[in-house]
């Protein structure tokens, strides 16, 4: 607890294209209850190279995630926004609460499963344990909160496992974090296969709305998104197509289910999904220019870049000290 609020920790990769999920699954919500918590937003990069990564595609694109974050509302006084390679902590506690991490529990993480499937040549130590740097993110800040989207479920799961195993030897040394889910949008379908989530890292682009999209472009995959025969628009399991296409109507406009099937009731797919495509413009089209504006202001930019990673740094440097005392690392000598 910071200033008698709670404290919520979340990062999103600087990896591929960030997707209309990304947005309406995290970082809209973060806007809606930064005002509730003390909030760290990073940049995680250090869990981007688990992939190969292109260095200068890697900085650039981690640059235009942390204007994301700004241009979608987050205000950079109040909200400690920075890359997480700036604060060396996450490496160190990473290290530490991989001692304290078994190899059955990371052998079960859905993700690794399926991230070594599709990355078959490079099934490297780091994306075993990435769950453990995931957890040293959300504890050295102390975490009340974490808002993700579904798929981070687990690795939320795995974290509140390890701070409560370190505090069961130790003492009361983390707070064992809760997961924060959006009401609307925790898990984004992807278009062409609505049993999917959608996903930066799909095959078929047309799955995918992207935000960096142009209105044309957000039309199409719209008009084309998959649904069924029915010919109702009902939100129901068995339209799986309709009902995500439900959701992210839901999600950009703020409507509730019923609002939305009445206000469609009687009308096809083709209006439904014309009317889906303007709704999703109408939130990214903003949020790209405000972040084109964003990453012209070089010194802006970069003086958050450098006040935030100081004041992560010092809230992290706490813990990792309380965590270095317990387990038995000497003391540093103060001169
Ligand atoms: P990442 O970068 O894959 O995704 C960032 C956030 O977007 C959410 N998300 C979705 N939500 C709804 N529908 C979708 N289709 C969809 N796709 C992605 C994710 O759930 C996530 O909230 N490991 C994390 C990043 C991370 C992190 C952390 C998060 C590193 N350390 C500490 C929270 C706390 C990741 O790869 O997210």
């Amino acid at each position: 607890m910071l200033d008698g609020k709670k404290t919520l920790f979340s990062g999103m990769q600087a990896t591929g294209n960030l997707t209309l999920g990304n947005y309406l699954g995290a970082l809209k919500n973060w806007v809606t209850i930064s005002d509730e918590y003390n909030c760290f937003y990073s940049v995680v990069d250090m869990h981007s190279i688990t992939v190969r990564q292109d260095p200068a595609t890697l900085r650039k694109r981690a640059r235009i995630l942390l204007t994301l974050y700004l241009a979608a509302g987050l205000d950079p006084e109040k909200n400690c926004i920075y890359y997480q390679s700036h604060v060396s902590a996450h490496g160190e506690l990473a290290w530490i609460l991989n001692c304290f991490t078994y190899m059955g529990e990371l052998n079960r993480m859905t993700q690794f499963k399926d991230k070594s499937a599709k990355h078959a040549d490079n099934i490297n130590a780091g994306l075993f344990t990435y769950p453990v740097l995931m957890a040293a993110d959300i504890l050295l800040y102390q975490a009340d909160v974490v808002p993700v989207g579904i798929d981070q479920m687990q690795h939320l799961e795995i974290t509140r496992d390890i701070a409560g195993r370190f505090n069961s030897i130790y003492g009361d040394v983390f707070t064992i974090p809760e997961v924060y889910l959006g009401k609307v949008g925790a898990k984004i379908m992807s278009l062409q296969d609505p049993s999917k989530k959608m996903s930066k890292s799909d095959e078929n682009p047309n799955g995918s709305i992207y935000l960096m999209d142009d209105k044309d472009t957000i039309m199409r995959k719209c008009k084309r998104a998959v649904t069924d025969s029915v010919g109702m628009i009902r939100y129901s399991d068995d339209q799986p197509g309709v009902k995500n296409l439900i959701e992210i109507y839901r999600a950009c406009t703020g409507k509730s289910v019923d609002e939305v099937v009445k206000e469609f009731d009687g009308k096809g797919y083709g209006d439904f999904k014309t009317a889906v495509g303007e709704v999703v413009a109408a939130v990214l089209i903003p949020l790209q220019e405000e972040q084109a504006r964003l990453m012209a202001d070089k010194a802006y930019i970069d003086g958050i870049i450098k006040g935030n990673a100081e004041k992560a740094g010092y809230y992290a440097n706490k813990t990792l000290r309380k965590v270095q005392k317990k387990i038995g690392f000497p003391e540093r000598v103060r001169q």
